[in-house]
């Protein structure tokens, strides 16, 4: 009896005490405007949203309801206005830009529609090009890029230019540059939207491998069925959350104790 009572005494404990590390992401009323001169748009209007380390989620919504402005702001590679966001335990208020580079660095790699790779640069160079920002020698950069694309499935094209590469390739080279400084967390911007079916396909395992190895994913899309692959999905309508779904065919029975 005693046992028993010891038992739901330290999981209660556990169940109550406040993991920040555990938190991933924590916003609170976050508010993001565009102000010109003579006009103000209110995009984000008061966002309150917890991601767990480890969490698969896709944000869906109409064009203009705020998803890429959401997500430059979960990246810190945009400003809000007020509100509070943690990521990873850690305040993101006012931070400089060299503090916001550093956070970056350390936590975030992106993944967008356009892939943004360098056209004058060979798949193996743009992979390796943020541990260049690091000022990670030469030869550390070049086996870690072969190394990351042997990941993708990509090692044979290595040479190759962005333009020699098919849009499926060029996302994989972009994920293999995302992953390459070993990021707590993945944000994507719409990865499958200029894919057709069966890329997306390819892609979207992709991304459940990495999520598999437990980096955080998030990522916008307009798709229903990339949605569904992955384990929750935030709607937003007009700058605020209408719906956090989460799908029970693919989510994993996790219990944080
Ligand atoms: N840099 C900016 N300056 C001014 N207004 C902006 C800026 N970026 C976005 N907006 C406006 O903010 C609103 C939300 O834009 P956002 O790009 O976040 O939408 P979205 O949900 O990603 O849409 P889509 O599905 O079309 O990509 C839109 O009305 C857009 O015109
Ligand atoms: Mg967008």
């Amino acid at each position: 009896m005693k046992a028993k009572i010891g038992v739901s005494w330290s999981l209660l404990h556990l169940i109550n005490r406040n993991h920040p590390i555990d938190k991933m992401i924590s916003l609170k009323k976050i508010r993001k405007a565009y102000r010109t001169d003579f006009t103000t748009l209110e995009v984000l209007k008061g966002i309150d949203l917890e991601i767990a380390s480890g969490e698969f989620v896709s944000i869906m919504g109409s064009s203009g309801s705020g998803k890429s402005t959401l997500l430059n702001v979960l990246g810190l590679l945009d400003d809000f206005d007020s509100g509070a966001y943690h990521l990873n335990g850690e305040s993101m208020k006012n931070l400089s830009a060299k503090e916001g580079a550093h956070f970056r660095n350390r936590l975030i790699g992106f993944g967008f529609q356009s892939f943004n790779l360098l056209s004058f640069k060979t798949a193996d160079e743009n992979v390796a090009l943020p541990l260049y920002y690091q000022r990670v020698d030469r030869n550390e950069r070049q086996k870690k890029a072969r190394e990351y694309l042997e990941r993708v499935g990509l090692l044979d094209w290595a040479d190759h230019l962005p333009t020699q590469l098919s849009g499926g390739q060029q996302q994989r080279v972009a994920i293999a540059r995302a992953l390459i400084t070993q990021p707590k967390i993945i944000l994507a911007d719409e990865p499958t939207g200029a894919l057709d079916s069966k890329t997306s396909d390819e892609v979207m395992g992709l991304f459940q491998d990495v999520n598999d190895e437990g980096i955080t994913v998030v990522l916008v899309t307009h798709e229903n069925d990339i949605a569904e692959r992955t384990k929750r999905t935030i709607l937003l309508k007009d700058g605020l959350i209408e719906g956090d779904q989460m799908h029970m065919s693919t989510a994993k029975l996790s219990i944080n104790v």
